[in-house]
């Protein structure tokens, strides 16, 4: 009989229970994959007398995750603790340096310490797993690794936060305030334990750095990743969107342009009619341009327990079967340094939402700031004031009023010089509100 391999999980929470109630029963078909049984030896979270819906008797429990490491009868290490320092990255660091196998969530951690941990792996000759750290349930670090080799990667995009694609979709469909869905997101399960993560976008730019570096055999570069959340995003900026045929998504963008590698996320206004635009809730989408296979898109559960505890039984399955591939897909020598292509030359179409004084010449004002700026208008779209439906019928009380403008191509140096004259010129009431489209 094959010696089973013995498992210490480090992390009970959303994630962890899932793994152990899994593992419970898919036990048979897990052993059947990986050729041999898995066995749960060990856990470790901070509290013993939580409750956690299932029987921890039957496990050596540790409050220290690096003490459950260190035990004998530990083959291979579970971390679900999350975050890029401390507790998470001691047990992943104690355990790669023993020579244990690891199976990790930790896309924060990856980002920041991935290559040395990926050498450390490589230099012992143990498994570092990552499936659950991106995108939760779809399989797209497998895809990147495995079935790509007859490709050179293009651009690869997504929604890769189920948090924020939940919030904005209830929202949008249900009228409902940031507050309310962020809540709910959290007693779910979705949000990171500082849910700041999710929605100032530092989650999707972990998972876009991790998925850059597998897609374009680079270096894992997250300092080079342009960063915008979804909290400053309006009910009205969702309507709007809305009334002029698109929404919004939070989107991470890897491309590969003449300057270098351009990784972006931010806010995002796609078509309506969109593949992007139909994934709603906390579902996940990935989609890879590549010269042979041209368009590739996964969609699939991208946070909860369950969906990710999913990929991390896959994870443990390959471990148990002895497959110990490079981390990133190549060994850490071999994965290049990109040339980080700068934001400024970021060309697209942009919406700009000003809140201007309602008076003659302002529109013109804005309409010559663009001009300047060699900004061309696809759209403009102003909705009459409350003030002026009832006390002011020639239009010049300066009250503050919604002026939109959606832009056909244009740099980001460019919006961003004209918006700041535009500022600079007194024309507005408000920060003005930029958001980027993008349309295939
Ligand atoms: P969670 O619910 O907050 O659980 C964290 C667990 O770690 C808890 O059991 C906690 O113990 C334990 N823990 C925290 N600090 C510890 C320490 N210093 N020593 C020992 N144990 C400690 O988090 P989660 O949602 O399961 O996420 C776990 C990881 O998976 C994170 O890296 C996260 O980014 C990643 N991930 C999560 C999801 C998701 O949908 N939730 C999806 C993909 C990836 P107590 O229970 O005793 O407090
Ligand atoms: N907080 C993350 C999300 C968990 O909402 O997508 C999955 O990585």
């Amino acid at each position: 009989m094959t010696r089973p391999l013995r498992i210490g999980i480090a992390g009970l929470g959303t994630v962890g229970a899932s793994v152990i109630q899994i593992l419970d029963r898919q036990n048979a078909v897990v052993a059947q994959r990986g050729g041999r049984p898995v066995e749960v030896v060990a856990v470790s979270a901070r509290d013993k007398t939580k409750n956690r819906g299932f029987d921890l008797s039957r496990f050596t429990w540790f409050d220290d995750p690096v003490a459950l490491v260190k035990a004998e009868n530990v083959d291979c290490v579970v971390e679900l603790v999350g975050g890029s320092e401390g507790a998470a990255l001691e047990t992943v660091r104690t355990a790669l340096s023993l020579g244990k196998h690891v199976v990790t969530a930790n896309k924060a951690l990856l980002a920041k310490h991935g290559l040395e941990l990926a050498k450390l792996a490589e230099d012992k000759g143990v498994s570092l797993a990552f499936e659950a750290s991106v995108a939760g349930g779809i399989p797209i670090i497998k895809v990147l690794c495995e079935a790509l080799p007859g490709n050179t990667v293009s651009r690869l995009y997504g929604i890769l936060n189920g948090t924020c694609n939940y919030i904005l979709s209830r929202m949008e469909l249900e009228g409902l305030t940031f507050a309310e869905c962020l809540k709910d997101a959290q007693r779910l399960g979705y949000a990171e334990a500082d849910p700041t993560f999710d929605v100032e976008g530092f989650d999707t730019a972990h998972k876009l750095a991790i998925l850059t570096s597998l897609a374009f055999g680079t270096e894992v570069d997250a300092d080079a990743i342009y960063v915008e959340g979804i909290s400053s995003i309006t009910p009205l900026d969702l309507s709007m969107a809305s009334e002029l045929g698109f929404r919004i998504k939070l989107l991470g963008v890897a491309e590969r342009t003449k300057t270098g590698i351009e990784q972006r996320v931010h806010p995002t206004m796609v078509p309506k009619s969109s593949a992007i635009a139909q994934v709603m809730g906390v579902t996940n989408a990935v989609t890879i341009d590549a010269d042979a296979v041209k368009e590739l898109t996964l969609i699939g559960p991208g946070a909860g327990g369950d969906a990710t505890a999913s990929a991390v039984v896959a994870d443990i399955a390959d471990v148990a079967s002895g497959k110990a591939e490079p981390p990133f897909g190549r060994s850490v020598a071999r994965l290049e340094k990109a040339e980080r292509a700068p934001m400024q030359r970021h060309e697209g179409g942009y919406y700009i939402r000003l809140t201007v004084h309602d008076r003659p010449g302002v529109a013109a004002g804005v309409a010559t700031r663009m001009a300047e700026a060699d900004i061309s208008l696809e759209s403009i779209l102003q909705k009459r004031s409350e003030v002026a439906a009832t006390q002011d019928p020639h239009g010049r009380s300066g009250a503050p009023v919604s002026l939109v403008l959606i832009t056909y191509a244009a740099t980001e140096a460019a919006i961003r010089s004209a918006v700041e004259k535009i500022s600079a010129d007194g024309l507005i009431a408000e920060p003005p509100q930029v958001i980027r489209i993008e349309r295939d």
